[in-house]
């Protein structure tokens, strides 16, 4: 399908941010004071909570009642194909360990995005992040900038690696963290200090606000990225994957063009997108 048009562009935004919004309200309103695992996914550390099944029904939901014939592609429930070349790109809770523990840093993200769901080919077009406890909502219009509560992004300017705050996470296998031990032990003495926050989406809007210099991330799923790639990029940053690729599961990078060269640059030497 051809890119939509900018009023499309607007409408979608609007909508990704009220679908991101509502969500939030459910979430911040149902949480119990203790939250039980509901199920595991790829491994015993790695939760799903009755709440992310129950935003992402949520959504769903309102996806039917206002874009019946899109495309909706959610963590929990897969893929459902549409007829207009528009995907709706659902995570109902990413940091669902930190909604488990009650860390604050969780969010609902919804990115639109034009083709194939995969981030190797997509293009993504609108996106909303919704920092659940935070009350906080980051959105993005392809073309159209990046805002926080209405205010507009900008990603820092480019720095040193050494002086960086860099931003990453962490899989749920063993044979992955791993290798991110090791790379973590080669990047924590060439740098100002790591964060990992513990949602991928809520970390590249800190990129696009500019309180993470640089983040990267290995096994980042399309939910994961398909809203914050977008906030980043209308930031005036770029989000990519090593070795030319594109940001997707092997590797995401994301920051100004120049702290994403350099790190993506250490990330390739140390083999940073495989596994043990
Ligand atoms: C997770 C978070 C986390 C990242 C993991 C993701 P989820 O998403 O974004 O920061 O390190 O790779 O799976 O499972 O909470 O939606």
């Amino acid at each position: 399908m051809t890119e939509p048009s900018p009023d499309q562009i607007r409408e979608l935004r609007a909508l990704a941010e009220h679908l991101a919004r509502s969500a939030g309200s459910l979430v911040r309103e149902g949480r119990p004071d203790r939250v039980d695992v509901a199920a595991t996914k790829t491994s015993d550390v790695d939760p799903v909570t009755a709440m992310d099944l129950a935003a992402e029904a949520h959504l769903r939901a309102l996806l039917a009642e206002h874009r019946p014939q899109d495309g909706v592609l959610g963590e929990e429930e897969g893929l459902v194909p549409g007829s207009t070349g528009i995907t709706w790109v659902l995570d109902p809770i990413d940091g669902t360990v930190n909604y488990l523990y009650g860390l604050p840093a969780y969010a609902i993200s919804v990115g639109v995005v034009v083709g194939d769901p995969d981030p190797a080919t997509w293009t993504p077009v609108a996106g909303a992040v919704h920092a659940v406890p935070l009350d906080i909502t980051y959105t993005a219009g392809r073309g159209q900038g990046a805002t926080k509560d209405g205010l507009p992004l900008r990603v820092n300017d480019p720095r040193p690696l050494a002086t960086s705050l860099v931003g990453t996470g962490f899989g749920y296998t063993v044979e992955r963290r791993v290798v991110q031990a090791r790379v973590l032990a080669e990047l924590l003495p060439r740098v100002r200090d790591i964060r990992r926050i513990g949602s991928a989406a809520l970390d590249l809007c800190r990129i696009a606000e500019g309180s993470l210099d640089v983040y990267f991330e290995r096994g980042l799923n399309p939910w994961d990225i398909a809203a914050g790639q977008l906030i980043v990029r209308e930031a005036g940053g770029v989000v990519t994957g090593l070795r030319g690729a594109p940001a997707g599961v092997e590797m995401t990078v994301a920051g100004p063009a120049d702290s994403v060269s350099a790190l993506a640059e250490l990330l390739r030497q140390w083999g940073a997108d495989r596994d043990a």
